[in-house]
């Protein structure tokens, strides 16, 4: 897909949508051989605006290749009933996968509740055993966002392999697992965050650049390099309006970008089919 200004092609953009219709052909086909049932648990806790959203896309998306998805919603609740919960869904057989929707309410205990899912049914990649895999460059479930980014990248022909990439984001969900899954495909990895000292002298150095902030308009055109690529993570509301954490003076500028919404948002979610059909595969050992 490219940005057309008269009938000039401008900056390439790399949509999501294209991409995950393209894997979910597959991803589909797989699934379709399967005689029994998937069905996943997405477990959620107060009244957290973007997550309502987030999780209705994953159901959607989860019902188009028939997996099943169980959502138990808890307006209130404490770290050990859910651990108990967790703790059953464990040990049932007719579920395959369990995701923790987060932010949880300050008053549970987030990284007690993530690591009672057993590895192999954690198909947010977020258990410390996952996360262990990872940093060693082991097979293992990578966490939707960042496996999402890097099979847009490569769905799109760019190449990873001794880039320099900026990050600029270093929270748990994002940032940090991509930092080590583009160590793992060989990239120079910097990662940046709000401490960071001249955040532009990192940016400009980068064939990639990748924002998962949530300050909308925080990378301008001066910080950029000419030929470079964007990939924009934030999802910002203003006004009703969702945009990313790119200011639109970039899409001239740069090579190619992803828009939002129509970028990272629908691989994230389609990684949550894959990631599912992956935690299948490993409780039937078949991987
Ligand atoms: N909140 C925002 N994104 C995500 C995600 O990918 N997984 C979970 N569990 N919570 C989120």
């Amino acid at each position: 897909m490219y940005n057309y200004i008269g009938d000039k092609i401008m900056t390439k953009l790399l949509s999501g949508i294209e991409c995950r219709n393209k894997l979910k052909e597959k991803l589909t086909k797989k699934i379709n051989k399967i005689k029994e049932k998937i069905t996943i648990t997405v477990i959620s806790v107060g009244n957290d605006e973007a997550s309502k959203i987030y999780i209705k896309n994953k159901i959607k998306e989860c019902q188009s290749v028939n997996i099943e998805c169980q959502h138990l919603h808890f307006e209130k609740t404490t770290t050990n009933e859910l651990i108990n919960l967790i703790t059953k869904l464990n040990k049932d057989k007719n579920i395959t996968g369990i995701l923790v929707q987060l932010p949880l309410p300050k008053n549970i205990e987030e990284n007690k509740v993530i690591n009672t899912i057993d590895y192999k049914k954690d198909i947010d990649g977020l258990t410390k055993s996952n996360i262990a895999k990872l940093y060693s460059n082991q097979k293992g479930i990578i966490p939707c966002t960042a496996k999402g980014i890097i099979d847009l990248l490569e769905y799109n022909k760019i190449e990873i392999e001794g880039k320099n990439i900026t990050i600029i984001g270093r929270s748990n969900l994002v940032g940090k697992p991509l930092t080590l899954a583009l160590l793992n495909k060989n990239a120079t990895v910097t990662t940046c965050h709000s401490k960071t000292k001249d955040l532009k002298k990192h940016t400009k150095k980068a064939d990639i650049i990748i924002v998962a902030v949530g300050k909308p308009n925080l990378i301008k055109k001066e910080m950029i390099s000419k030929n470079s690529i964007i990939i924009d993570v934030g999802i910002n509301r203003i006004n009703g309006k969702i945009s990313g954490d790119i200011d639109k003076s970039v899409y001239k500028k740069c090579k190619a970008i992803t828009p939002v919404p129509g970028g990272v948002g629908p691989m994230t979610v389609y990684e949550v089919l894959s990631n599912t059909l992956e935690c299948y595969e490993l409780q039937k050992n078949k991987k």
